[in-house]
């Protein structure tokens, strides 16, 4: 355990499946043992895309339940702290000092920014959706944060960070430590479908709060082989989703080189390699639905977590804000006019009778 910091976190677009796991919360599980750890529920950046009454209606349900989600997963609430964005304005007051620190050519040179636009049926680029990075500059930088553990798609945005925190320190003095990217080593898990990567829009995903029985039903209808039409055709193992699958998830790797071999010498059905891959998904699944029944138990724990960790993070962004606006001068220049001002009444006071 250093004394670092790192920070990650998410939208609060729901529930967590196979392929966050995978991408992102694997990771975190482990690096929390290594750093203070921070995790953001990003509902202001939710809001560069999705800003309906209806979209921020669902923020604490989702926010609840991507939280009950990462802890099943492993994040010890003792270890890490999770806030909510917009609940800590002074996080948009950083932003907004940091608006100044870069340019619009730099940020409409982010690729993920016109890729988000796209997906979000924008014909314009909106403001904020520019202003993205910048955001996410602040969030990074109101903790101090050394490390950012971060997919492909979030790799430019930490870039930006560095820029902005190298930007400030050298016209205000050291101030912010300048963050590393750590990235996160697993690519992206394919989805059930075999199509593309695993994302709830699409439907090929498997949640970590799924029972075994929806993940054996979501694994019997998984994509395989497309031309295995029996099972004595010798069937094609590499970039099959059943076999990703089995390698990553299941524990029993002679199992897995059994049922590979047999499966390219036609020597076993799609159903025996379904089962067994069901079977491995629900042992790994197990133990995260023990402590995911834990934290249930104890009814309104998890808005707990989240609230204590915001009230906690808030007060080391308010000590981090003073700090920035100290080093730029803007709380001298608010000073002066203030002593100014004192005198000014205390005059007029003595004066008059
Ligand atoms: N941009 C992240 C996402 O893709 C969410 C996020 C917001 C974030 N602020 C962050 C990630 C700070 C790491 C650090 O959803």
């Amino acid at each position: 355990m250093t004394d670092q910091r790192m920070l990650t976190g998410d939208r609060p677009t729901g529930k967590l499946h196979l392929g966050h796991y995978v991408g992102s919360i694997a990771n975190r599980v482990q690096l929390q043992h290594k750093y203070e750890t921070f995790l953001i529920i990003a509902d202001l950046h939710m809001l560069t895309t999705k800003n309906t009454r209806e979209d921020i209606a669902k923020v604490s349900t989702n926010a609840r339940d991507m939280v009950l989600d990462s802890l099943a997963a492993g994040i010890d609430p003792t270890r890490a702290t999770y806030y909510l964005q917009s609940a800590i304005p002074e996080v948009t007051e950083l932003n907004a000092l940091f608006q100044n620190l870069v340019t619009v050519p730099r940020l409409e040179r982010v690729p993920s920014l016109k890729d988000m636009a796209r997906d979000a049926g924008k014909e314009e680029m909106p403001y904020g959706l520019l202003g993205y990075p910048v955001l996410q500059a602040a969030d990074i930088l109101c903790v101090k944060a050394h490390v950012v553990p971060v997919g492909k798609d979030n790799h430019a945005h930490v870039e930006v960070t560095r820029e902005i925190a190298r930007r400030f320190n050298y016209l205000y003095g050291e101030t912010f430590p300048v963050p590393e990217l750590v990235e996160s080593e697993v690519p992206t898990l394919v989805g059930t479908d075999g199509q593309g990567k695993m994302s709830k829009s699409i439907g090929n995903v498997i949640y970590l709060s799924d029972s075994a029985e929806d993940v054996r039903k979501r694994v019997a209808g998984m994509y395989t082989d497309p031309k295995r039409i029996r099972a004595d055709i010798p069937g094609t193992v590499e970039g099959n989703p059943v076999f990703i699958y089995h390698d990553v998830f299941n524990d029993n790797a002679a199992e897995v080189a059994d049922l590979k071999e047999r499966y390219r010498a036609g020597k076993v059905g799609d159903v025996e390699v379904k089962d067994k891959l069901a079977a491995a998904i629900n042992r790994f699944l197990d133990p995260m639905r023990e402590r995911r029944a834990h934290y249930e138990e104890q009814s309104g724990l998890v808005d707990e977590i989240i609230v204590e960790g915001t009230e906690r993070t808030r007060r080391e962004v308010q000590q981090v804000v003073f700090e920035a606006r100290k080093a730029m001068g803007l709380t001298a220049a608010y000073n002066q006019l203030r002593r100014k001002a004192e005198r000014a009444r205390k005059s007029r006071e003595d004066t008059t009778p």
